[in-house]
């Protein structure tokens, strides 16, 4: 099993590598989260450690999910393009939308990546939050669109009116809510705020992703609306499905159409299907995962209270730890312990991405993190970054 990630791992990494020749198919090449957390490892994480890098979910797909998956397997010689039909029917019920407002996909990463295709140009930027999720700023910057970045606000929320100050051209204004990697809300209002007042013939991208985790407003009301907003909805992160891969788009017709353009709308995984069904009628699924969540986030915090350690709070399965030091000293510290934790964005060296996994993951992280934090473990020597990883690190330069 081991031997078997680790030559997924590898098969991704060289994935990664990109040829000057393969230039131009750059934009077919959709970012993803494992992708980004494999580029930001010396080495591939082995299946026995403390996976807490990837904002993952422990705990996997719930009891009906995974029995829906056992029982649709032996039909797995079909497409069962009904399936596709009847959780789009599922989603829209749920949430009060027309069916034609509703697309799944295998996962969010592809309608993020197509809707940065389809709404911004060379002269058309992308405006996100720094730090914020990678993915759509890589595609802009692959596709030679103007990236602009605007700091989060004091309390950790976008700056919505500096995102409309910095981007008079803007095409798409990405918000993260709560934001990937600081797990930070922000409110209904000021997203209302940013689609009335963005340029004309922009959208807001809204990623609501770990918004199961939050008391955060979802805006699909505003898709409702009709407003210039799409909303990316994924079962990766609260129902435990990154593996087995479905999200979903919400919005007006003609945006979807317009993301449509670049890919979509095609046979899904039936065993993502069936899953994400059986997830939405367990009533108490939501609530139930968002309180265990909740209590281990919690009382990490205490114990980094108490040791004095800092830290952003946090909504969501992620929080942003300040290592008052180089964070990829203290990655490299905690990997020697087979702990792994999440990546650095630079705006801020100093912080590092913690996942938030299981009760004992999270105790052994914390005693790891204390024998980095007293010196008492280090790494100093970091591998050398073959070629296929120097290429990925230039490309995140870029962005
Ligand atoms: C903010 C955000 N959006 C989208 C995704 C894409 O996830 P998936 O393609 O698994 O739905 C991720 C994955 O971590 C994410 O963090």
């Amino acid at each position: 099993m081991a031997r078997n990630r680790n030559v997924s791992s590898a098969s991704r990494r060289s994935f990664l590598g990109l040829s000057a020749a393969a230039s131009t198919a750059i934009m077919l090449r959709v970012m993803t989260e494992p992708m980004l957390a494999t580029a930001a490892r010396h080495k591939p994480r082995s299946q026995e450690g403390v996976l807490i890098d990837a904002n993952e979910n422990p705990l996997g797909p719930c009891a009906s999910a995974r029995e829906a998956v056992i029982a649709i397997a032996p039909q797995g010689g079909r497409y069962l393009d009904g399936l596709t039909d009847d959780l789009v029917k599922q989603l829209s019920q749920i949430e009060g939308l027309k069916s034609e407002y509703v697309r799944v996909y295998p996962g969010s990463s592809n309608p993020l990546h197509h809707a940065v295709c389809a709404f911004t140009s060379a002269n058309r930027s992308y405006v996100t939050a720094d730090p914020g999720y990678e993915a759509g700023m890589m595609a802009a910057s692959t596709l030679n669109v103007k990236v602009v970045k605007v700091p989060l606000a004091k309390d950790y929320a976008h700056d919505v009116r500096a995102m409309i100050a910095a981007a008079p051209d803007a095409g798409a204004f990405y918000v993260c809510n709560p934001n990937n990697p600081t797990g930070t809300v922000t409110s209904h209002a000021d997203i209302e705020y940013l689609v009335e007042n963005k340029p004309k013939g922009s959208i807001v991208l809204v990623d609501e992703a770990y918004i199961h985790f939050s008391d955060a407003t979802p805006v699909v009301d505003l898709v409702r609306a009709d407003k210039d907003v799409l909303v990316l909805r994924t079962f990766s992160k609260l129902f435990g499905m990154a593996g087995l891969r479905c999200g979903a788009l919400l919005g007006r017709p003609d945006l979807i159409e317009k993301v449509e353009n670049f890919g979509g709308w095609n046979f899904m995984p039936i065993t993502g299907l069936v899953a994400a069904s059986a997830s939405l009628k367990d009533a108490h699924l939501v609530p139930e995962r968002k309180r265990i969540n909740a209590g281990i986030r919690s009382s990490v915090f205490a114990w980094l209270d108490r040791n004095g350690y800092s830290y952003i709070p946090s909504q969501s399965n992620c929080f942003m730890l300040d290592t008052k030091r180089p964070g990829k000293e203290v990655i490299d510290a905690m990997a020697i312990q087979n702990v792994h934790i999440g990546r650095i964005w630079p705006i801020w060296p100093t912080h590092v991405r913690i996942t938030v996994g299981t009760a004992p993951e999270m105790e052994q992280f914390q005693a790891a993190l204390k024998k980095v934090m007293t010196g008492a473990v280090t790494a100093s020597v970091t591998p050398p970054r073959s070629p296929s990883r120097q290429r990925m690190d230039g490309l995140l330069k870029r962005v």
